[in-house]
């Protein structure tokens, strides 16, 4: 790649959360007294290489979300139906000149600055994609209703986390192409045959979905705390 790079980062955050049970959209639940979505937006405001940066909110939240972030310099826009089609319309929000891009669900709202950092350094060394991911340290089965049929290697199995990054024109494309079913962008930039990389994920960047990550990300919150406490002084 020739020239300065320009680096930013879309963050879908319209979903509502259905598995956390009832209440707001899951990026606007409370967090140690702040919604997710603020977590999530300082966490990557927290690497300086990331310019642009594009909430999609849930479409009744926009003005909402946007007195929400002012701090932070976000352009917020109405997500869609789909995390696809929330990723979809954010994109469409990005200014013509940034050519990487970062996708951060709002409810990995506790990854590491190293973490997005070395998203971004994946990019700038020239992948078309980057994935942060763990060792899966579950034993994964393969089954047919109740019936197990077969058992994955697990030492070739990775559980993938955000934010993952990619060439923006890799990235539209691959949307453009789209393939019903993915659960992630790299799936659709996989499905174009462009090669993904792996970058080493982080046990704090784990997915809020259902109730007991609330409890897990309160305790994480708690034994920070402290310790940013004590860089301050
Ligand atoms: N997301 C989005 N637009 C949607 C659906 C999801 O922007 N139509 C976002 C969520 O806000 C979240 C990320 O995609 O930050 C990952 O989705 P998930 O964890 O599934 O969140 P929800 O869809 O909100 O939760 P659930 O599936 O339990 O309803
Ligand atoms: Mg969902």
């Amino acid at each position: 790649m020739t020239g300065a790079s320009v680096v930013g980062a879309v963050v879908p955050a319209a979903g509502l959360g259905v598995r956390l049970g009832p209440g707001a959209p899951k990026a606007l639940r409370g967090l140690a007294g702040e919604p997710l979505l603020v977590h999530a937006v300082r966490g990557l405001r927290a690497c300086s290489q990331i310019g642009t940066l594009v909430v999609a909110a849930p479409a009744p939240d926009v003005e909402d979300v946007s007195r929400l972030l002012a701090a932070y310099d976000v352009l917020v826009v109405a997500g869609g139906p789909q995390r696809q089609d929330s990723v979809r319309l954010a994109l469409a929000a990005l200014p013509e000149e940034v050519d990487l891009v970062l996708v951060h669900d709002a409810a990995r709202c506790l990854v590491p600055p190293s973490v997005v950092e070395a998203v971004v350094e994946a990019l700038h060394a020239g992948a078309a994609g980057v994935v942060p991911v763990l060792p899966v340290s579950d034993t994964v089965k393969q089954v047919d209703g109740t019936r197990v049929v077969g058992t994955l290697d697990r030492a070739v199995l990775r559980a993938v986390q955000t934010p993952q990054g990619f060439r923006r024109e890799v990235l539209e494309r691959a949307h453009a192409a789209s393939c019903s079913g993915a659960t992630d962008d790299a799936w659709l930039v996989e499905a174009l045959g462009e090669v993904v990389r792996t970058v080493p994920g982080d046990d704090e960047a784990f997915k809020i979905t259902r109730p007991l990550d609330l409890v897990l990300a309160e305790a994480v919150l708690a034994l920070r705390v402290p310790l940013e406490g004590r860089h301050g002084r």
